[in-house]
Protein backbone atom coordinates (compact mmCIF):
# COMPACT_ATOMS: atom_id res chain seq x y z
CA UNK A 1 0.00 0.00 0.00
CA UNK A 2 1.30 3.79 -0.18
CA UNK A 3 2.97 5.91 2.44
CA UNK A 4 0.88 8.44 3.92
CA UNK A 5 2.72 11.91 3.74
CA UNK A 6 2.85 15.30 5.27
CA UNK A 7 4.32 17.78 3.40
CA UNK A 8 5.12 21.02 3.99
CA UNK A 9 6.01 24.21 1.45
CA UNK A 10 7.47 26.86 3.18
CA UNK A 11 7.83 29.04 0.08
CA UNK A 12 9.82 32.22 0.42
CA UNK A 13 9.75 31.96 4.47
CA UNK A 14 12.55 31.95 6.96
CA UNK A 15 15.93 33.34 7.41
CA UNK A 16 18.43 30.60 7.94
CA UNK A 17 18.28 30.65 11.45
CA UNK A 18 15.09 30.55 12.09
CA UNK A 19 13.93 27.81 9.53
CA UNK A 20 16.98 25.13 11.18
CA UNK A 21 15.94 26.04 14.33
CA UNK A 22 11.99 25.04 12.72
CA UNK A 23 13.94 22.09 11.02
CA UNK A 24 15.25 20.96 14.54
CA UNK A 25 11.90 21.53 16.30
CA UNK A 26 10.13 19.15 13.83
CA UNK A 27 12.13 16.57 13.52
CA UNK A 28 12.60 16.76 17.58
CA UNK A 29 9.12 16.98 17.62
CA UNK A 30 7.39 14.69 15.18
CA UNK A 31 6.14 11.44 16.60
CA UNK A 32 6.32 9.53 13.25
CA UNK A 33 3.24 6.95 13.00
CA UNK A 34 4.65 3.54 11.26
CA UNK A 35 4.34 4.17 7.06
CA UNK A 36 4.57 7.74 7.59
CA UNK A 37 6.94 10.52 6.03
CA UNK A 38 7.44 13.62 6.69
CA UNK A 39 8.77 16.21 3.87
CA UNK A 40 10.37 19.68 4.57
CA UNK A 41 9.98 21.65 1.43
CA UNK A 42 12.55 24.44 2.26
CA UNK A 43 14.32 27.51 0.77
CA UNK A 44 17.66 26.31 -1.03
CA UNK A 45 19.34 28.30 1.50
CA UNK A 46 18.67 26.00 4.29
CA UNK A 47 18.49 22.47 2.54
CA UNK A 48 22.35 21.39 3.13
CA UNK A 49 22.19 22.29 7.12
CA UNK A 50 17.79 20.59 7.05
CA UNK A 51 19.49 17.28 5.25
CA UNK A 52 21.89 17.40 8.09
CA UNK A 53 19.56 18.38 11.18
CA UNK A 54 17.00 15.42 9.75
CA UNK A 55 19.38 12.44 9.07
CA UNK A 56 18.69 10.63 12.19
CA UNK A 57 15.38 9.72 11.20
CA UNK A 58 14.45 7.98 7.96
CA UNK A 59 10.60 9.08 8.11
CA UNK A 60 12.09 12.88 7.69
CA UNK A 61 13.42 13.70 4.49
CA UNK A 62 14.50 17.36 2.67
CA UNK A 63 12.80 18.64 -0.72
CA UNK A 64 13.43 21.63 -2.77
CA UNK A 65 10.72 23.60 -4.28
CA UNK A 66 12.08 23.82 -8.11
CA UNK A 67 15.02 22.99 -9.77
CA UNK A 68 16.22 23.41 -13.31
CA UNK A 69 15.40 21.28 -16.50
CA UNK A 70 19.30 21.17 -18.02
CA UNK A 71 21.99 19.42 -15.91
CA UNK A 72 24.58 22.23 -16.24
CA UNK A 73 25.37 25.36 -17.45
CA UNK A 74 24.95 29.13 -18.28
CA UNK A 75 21.61 29.48 -16.52
CA UNK A 76 21.94 32.44 -13.92
CA UNK A 77 20.32 32.05 -10.82
CA UNK A 78 19.42 28.26 -11.35
CA UNK A 79 20.13 24.88 -9.21
CA UNK A 80 20.48 21.91 -11.05
CA UNK A 81 19.43 18.35 -10.20
CA UNK A 82 23.21 17.24 -9.42
CA UNK A 83 23.50 20.03 -6.82
CA UNK A 84 20.35 18.74 -4.84
CA UNK A 85 21.67 15.96 -4.57
CA UNK A 86 25.09 16.52 -4.03
CA UNK A 87 23.59 17.41 -0.51
CA UNK A 88 21.38 14.65 0.27
CA UNK A 89 18.22 16.05 -1.27
CA UNK A 90 15.97 13.70 -2.01
CA UNK A 91 12.35 15.65 -3.22
CA UNK A 92 11.47 18.41 -5.26
CA UNK A 93 8.23 19.92 -5.72
CA UNK A 94 7.36 20.61 -9.02
CA UNK A 95 4.36 22.35 -10.99
CA UNK A 96 3.48 24.58 -8.41
CA UNK A 97 0.39 26.80 -9.09
CA UNK A 98 2.86 29.81 -7.78
CA UNK A 99 5.66 28.65 -10.09
CA UNK A 100 3.40 27.85 -13.14
CA UNK A 101 1.51 31.26 -12.74
CA UNK A 102 4.11 34.09 -11.82
CA UNK A 103 7.09 32.05 -13.19
CA UNK A 104 5.20 31.04 -16.13
CA UNK A 105 5.99 27.82 -16.00
CA UNK A 106 3.51 25.35 -18.99
CA UNK A 107 3.16 21.68 -19.10
CA UNK A 108 5.93 21.09 -21.14
CA UNK A 109 8.24 22.79 -19.30
CA UNK A 110 7.33 20.84 -15.73
CA UNK A 111 7.55 17.86 -17.82
CA UNK A 112 11.13 18.31 -18.45
CA UNK A 113 11.81 19.04 -14.63
CA UNK A 114 10.12 16.10 -13.89
CA UNK A 115 11.63 14.03 -16.33
CA UNK A 116 15.35 15.65 -15.01
CA UNK A 117 14.63 15.25 -11.51
CA UNK A 118 13.76 11.23 -12.23
CA UNK A 119 17.16 11.11 -13.99
CA UNK A 120 18.83 12.21 -11.25
CA UNK A 121 17.96 9.49 -8.98
CA UNK A 122 15.37 12.62 -6.94
CA UNK A 123 11.73 12.02 -6.36
CA UNK A 124 9.29 14.44 -7.76
CA UNK A 125 6.22 15.81 -6.12
CA UNK A 126 4.37 16.93 -8.67
CA UNK A 127 1.44 19.66 -8.20
CA UNK A 128 -1.76 19.88 -9.67
CA UNK A 129 -5.33 21.84 -9.31
CA UNK A 130 -7.84 24.01 -11.08
CA UNK A 131 -8.62 27.71 -10.56
CA UNK A 132 -11.80 29.04 -9.12
CA UNK A 133 -13.10 29.89 -12.36
CA UNK A 134 -13.00 26.73 -13.43
CA UNK A 135 -14.30 25.59 -10.45
CA UNK A 136 -17.15 26.84 -10.77
CA UNK A 137 -17.57 26.27 -14.24
CA UNK A 138 -17.28 22.37 -13.56
CA UNK A 139 -14.65 21.11 -15.72
CA UNK A 140 -11.79 20.79 -12.71
CA UNK A 141 -11.72 16.87 -13.12
CA UNK A 142 -10.95 17.43 -16.97
CA UNK A 143 -8.78 20.12 -16.00
CA UNK A 144 -6.51 18.20 -13.73
CA UNK A 145 -6.41 15.41 -15.92
CA UNK A 146 -4.84 16.95 -18.87
CA UNK A 147 -2.10 18.44 -16.14
CA UNK A 148 -1.44 14.90 -15.47
CA UNK A 149 -1.84 13.60 -18.68
CA UNK A 150 0.91 16.92 -19.76
CA UNK A 151 2.90 16.53 -16.75
CA UNK A 152 3.29 13.27 -16.10
CA UNK A 153 1.23 10.62 -18.15
CA UNK A 154 4.02 9.72 -20.74
CA UNK A 155 6.30 8.59 -17.86
CA UNK A 156 7.80 5.07 -17.74
CA UNK A 157 6.21 2.95 -15.09
CA UNK A 158 9.78 2.52 -13.30
CA UNK A 159 9.70 6.57 -13.01
CA UNK A 160 6.36 7.05 -12.27
CA UNK A 161 6.66 5.18 -9.51
CA UNK A 162 8.61 7.59 -7.79
CA UNK A 163 6.38 10.63 -7.96
CA UNK A 164 3.68 11.90 -5.31
CA UNK A 165 0.65 13.70 -6.55
CA UNK A 166 -0.14 16.97 -4.80
CA UNK A 167 -3.75 17.70 -5.86
CA UNK A 168 -3.86 21.70 -4.70
CA UNK A 169 -6.97 23.12 -5.85
CA UNK A 170 -5.63 27.23 -6.76
CA UNK A 171 -8.54 28.87 -4.70
CA UNK A 172 -7.98 26.55 -1.73
CA UNK A 173 -4.16 27.95 -1.80
CA UNK A 174 -3.40 30.90 1.30
CA UNK A 175 -7.18 31.72 1.41
CA UNK A 176 -8.13 29.75 4.28
CA UNK A 177 -11.06 28.26 2.01
CA UNK A 178 -10.39 24.63 2.28
CA UNK A 179 -11.48 21.77 -0.29
CA UNK A 180 -14.21 20.07 2.24
CA UNK A 181 -12.95 16.19 2.69
CA UNK A 182 -16.05 14.99 0.35
CA UNK A 183 -14.73 17.73 -2.60
CA UNK A 184 -11.18 16.17 -2.18
CA UNK A 185 -12.24 12.58 -2.50
CA UNK A 186 -13.92 13.14 -5.51
CA UNK A 187 -10.99 14.91 -7.21
CA UNK A 188 -8.28 11.91 -5.65
CA UNK A 189 -10.57 9.78 -6.80
CA UNK A 190 -10.68 10.76 -10.18
CA UNK A 191 -6.56 10.99 -10.02
CA UNK A 192 -6.53 7.54 -9.15
CA UNK A 193 -8.95 6.34 -11.53
CA UNK A 194 -7.15 8.36 -14.30
CA UNK A 195 -3.73 6.79 -13.24
CA UNK A 196 -4.82 3.06 -13.35
CA UNK A 197 -6.49 4.00 -16.59
CA UNK A 198 -2.82 5.12 -18.03
CA UNK A 199 -0.77 2.51 -16.00
CA UNK A 200 -2.52 -0.14 -13.75
CA UNK A 201 -4.71 -0.70 -10.75
CA UNK A 202 -1.66 -1.79 -8.62
CA UNK A 203 0.54 1.36 -9.94
CA UNK A 204 -2.83 3.50 -8.82
CA UNK A 205 -3.20 2.01 -5.39
CA UNK A 206 0.21 2.99 -4.89
CA UNK A 207 0.41 6.07 -5.85
CA UNK A 208 0.37 8.86 -2.57
CA UNK A 209 -1.98 11.98 -3.90
CA UNK A 210 -1.79 14.58 -1.56
CA UNK A 211 -4.44 17.72 -0.59
CA UNK A 212 -3.15 21.00 -0.34
CA UNK A 213 -4.79 24.30 0.24
CA UNK A 214 -5.06 25.52 3.60
CA UNK A 215 -4.84 21.96 5.72
CA UNK A 216 -4.55 23.25 9.21
CA UNK A 217 -4.92 21.39 12.34
CA UNK A 218 -8.65 22.02 12.72
CA UNK A 219 -8.83 19.67 9.32
CA UNK A 220 -6.03 17.70 8.88
CA UNK A 221 -7.64 14.60 10.77
CA UNK A 222 -10.87 14.55 8.46
CA UNK A 223 -9.30 14.66 4.80
CA UNK A 224 -6.62 12.69 5.83
CA UNK A 225 -9.33 10.27 6.91
CA UNK A 226 -10.72 10.08 3.29
CA UNK A 227 -9.76 6.57 1.17
CA UNK A 228 -8.02 8.46 -1.55
CA UNK A 229 -6.15 11.25 -0.15
CA UNK A 230 -2.95 10.29 1.53
CA UNK A 231 -1.57 13.30 3.76
CA UNK A 232 -1.19 17.04 2.68
CA UNK A 233 1.19 19.24 0.94
CA UNK A 234 1.14 22.28 3.59
CA UNK A 235 1.64 25.75 3.15
CA UNK A 236 1.08 28.31 6.12
CA UNK A 237 1.09 25.57 8.44
CA UNK A 238 4.13 24.28 7.97
CA UNK A 239 5.67 27.45 9.35
CA UNK A 240 5.41 26.86 13.26
CA UNK A 241 6.12 23.37 14.78
CA UNK A 242 2.91 23.92 16.34
CA UNK A 243 0.94 24.05 13.78
CA UNK A 244 2.72 21.66 11.41
CA UNK A 245 3.34 18.83 14.71
CA UNK A 246 -0.64 18.34 14.78
CA UNK A 247 -1.20 17.58 11.28
CA UNK A 248 1.64 15.16 10.84
CA UNK A 249 0.26 13.59 13.66
CA UNK A 250 -2.82 13.70 11.79
CA UNK A 251 -1.56 10.89 9.63
CA UNK A 252 -3.10 7.58 10.14
CA UNK A 253 -0.68 5.01 11.16
CA UNK A 254 0.06 2.38 8.00
CA UNK A 255 1.11 -1.05 8.30
CA UNK A 256 1.57 -2.91 5.24
P1 LIG B 1 -1.51 26.89 2.22
O1 LIG B 1 -1.45 25.67 3.10
O2 LIG B 1 -0.85 28.09 2.84
O3 LIG B 1 -2.88 27.14 1.71
O4 LIG B 1 -0.59 26.57 0.93
C1 LIG B 1 -0.78 25.38 0.25
C2 LIG B 1 0.32 25.21 -0.72
O5 LIG B 1 0.43 25.94 -1.69
C3 LIG B 1 1.30 24.14 -0.47
O6 LIG B 1 2.09 23.93 -1.59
Amino acid sequence: MRQKIAAGNWKMNKTFDDGISLVKDIVNGAETKPGTLVILGTPFIHLKEAVQATSYNDQVKIAAQNCHQETKGAYTGEISVEMLKSIGVEYVILGHSERREYFRESNERIAEKIKAVLAGGLKPIFCCGESLEIREEGWHVRYVKNQLKRGIFDLSEEDFKKVIIAYEPIWAIGTGVTASPDQAQEIHKEIRNAIAEQYNDSIANATSILYGGSVKPANAVELFSQADVDGGLVGGASLKAETFLPIIDALPAHIS
